[in-house]
């Protein structure tokens, strides 16, 4: 029997930098008896040259040839049209490919036998699928670029400094939303010398947030829990309630980092304009949530920079975790072989339907689109349905 071959191409995804596999992850894969087949190029952007690939035991050849030619894709970001018209039955794509945004792709893929393993569905708490976990390897990539790139924009001094010239009280901090990015940007942070605070609607976040050294801000709205360790989507009471609150409670920081997110919506806004508003000239907002559904700060674009009237810097960064390729690279490549260890025991695909993490990470296959919410999210229930006008 063939051996089979793991397929990684250059990512198209403007400002995309990392790669689905780095050298020392392919290494892993080719001493387990698997094929890499790598695009050429493709990890030149993560600083790691075809040379270094080549090295790891992988083969570099041009994109079409690893497309058609890999059993298994692995991409780390949702592939482009031209790609999911390419793939074809009896290949499976591996990838950050944030499904419920993609639903025609993966009805499209269903359709033609193609195995779609999206890492937004793992069930992150299951202590197993921890060496599969992108969403975390990738957001606390991401959490700590925040904290880099907020002190790379505030023009004065993170840390206290007692100089001979005069003494810099240290920069206040507040980071809303302490998941995985939040609690790894409040380190980093810490790390400069920042006083932070952090606020969250989990009302488990205070132990986390006070175990980094920090203080915890008590939302108003603290029942915010929600299913599998997320928050659930406030009511719009609850939302302009906070929005209220936050405006009053942020004004005294100097650096506002947000990543707050819930699954299957946009994300909240939380910095709202007579916030921002009221913030000091050279105040810096760093909104990782934000994303083409919006963000977490008023008119946050997605990857810029905007410098407000009143001289707030306000900068969109829902990925990243791009911008420090190397490292996202190679934990990423660890999720990936992680997951091709459990689906393929040898080198045949193994779907078990009774085991957990591939009950929900493989979304389809055998032509069928196999995850419940995502079943639910192509074909809405009748009570979701909108009917039909009477005739
Ligand atoms: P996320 O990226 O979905 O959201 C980021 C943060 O924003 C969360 O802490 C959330 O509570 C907060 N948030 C959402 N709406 C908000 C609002 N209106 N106001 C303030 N904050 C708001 O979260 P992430 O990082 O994916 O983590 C979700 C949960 O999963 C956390 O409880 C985390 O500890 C848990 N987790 C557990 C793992 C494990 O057990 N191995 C692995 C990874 C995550």
């Amino acid at each position: 029997m063939c051996a089979l071959t793991v397929g990684v191409l250059r990512e198209t995804a403007t400002g995309e930098r990392r790669v689905a596999l780095d050298p020392g992850s392919m290494k892993v894969l080719c001493a387990a008896g698997r094929t890499v087949l790598i695009e050429a190029g493709a990890g030149t952007a993560a600083s790691y040259p075809d040379a270094a690939d080549t090295a790891a035991g992988a083969r570099v050849a041009a994109r079409d040839e690893v497309v058609a030619g890999s059993g298994v894709i692995a991409v780390v970001r949702p592939p482009d049209p031209a790609l999911v018209a390419a793939l074809r039955s009896g290949q499976v794509l591996i990838g950050l490919l944030d499904p419920f945004n993609h639903l025609e792709d993966v009805q499209q893929l269903a359709d033609r036998q193609v195995t779609v393993v999206a890492f937004e569905l793992l069930p992150r708490t299951l202590s197993r699928a921890q060496s599969m976990d992108a969403l975390s390897s990738q957001s606390s990539a991401a959490g700590y670029r925040g904290g880099i790139v907020a002190a790379e924009s505030f023009g004065r001094y993170l840390a206290m400094m007692i100089t001979a010239a005069g003494t810099a009280t240290p920069a206040k901090v507040i980071v809303i939303g302490t998941g995985v990015a939040g609690l790894q940007a409040i380190a980093t942070c810490n790390r400069l010398g920042a006083v932070v605070t952090g606020y969250d609607v989990r009302p488990g976040a205070r132990g986390e947030v006070e175990s980094l050294g920090a203080r915890f801000l008590t939302p108003s709205v603290a029942h915010g829990a929600g299913n599998g360790g997320y928050a659930r989507a406030m009511t719009d009471t609850e939302r302009q309630a906070q929005q209220t609150e936050l405006g009053t409670m942020i004004e005294p920081f100097d650096v506002i980092i947000t990543t707050a997110k819930v699954p299957g919506h946009a994300p909240p806004v939380l910095v709202a304009q007579a916030t921002l508003d009221k913030l000091r000239a050279g105040s810096v907002c760093v909104d990782m949530g934000a994303s083409e559904h919006g963000g977490n700060v008023v008119g946050s674009v997605d990857g810029k920079r905007i410098v407000t009237p009143g001289g707030v810097i306000v900068i969109g960064g829902g990925e990243l975790a791009a911008d420090l390729p190397t490292s996202s690279s190679q934990m990423y490549g660890r999720n990936v072989s992680g997951v091709i260890a459990s689906l393929f025991p040898a080198d045949v695909l193994v779907v078990d339907p009774t085991d957990e993490v591939h009950k929900n990470i493989v979304i389809c296959s055998a032509g069928t689109i196999t995850n419940e919410s995502i079943q639910q999210a192509v074909a809405p229930t009748a009570a979701e349905r909108i009917p039909e006008p009477a005739s």
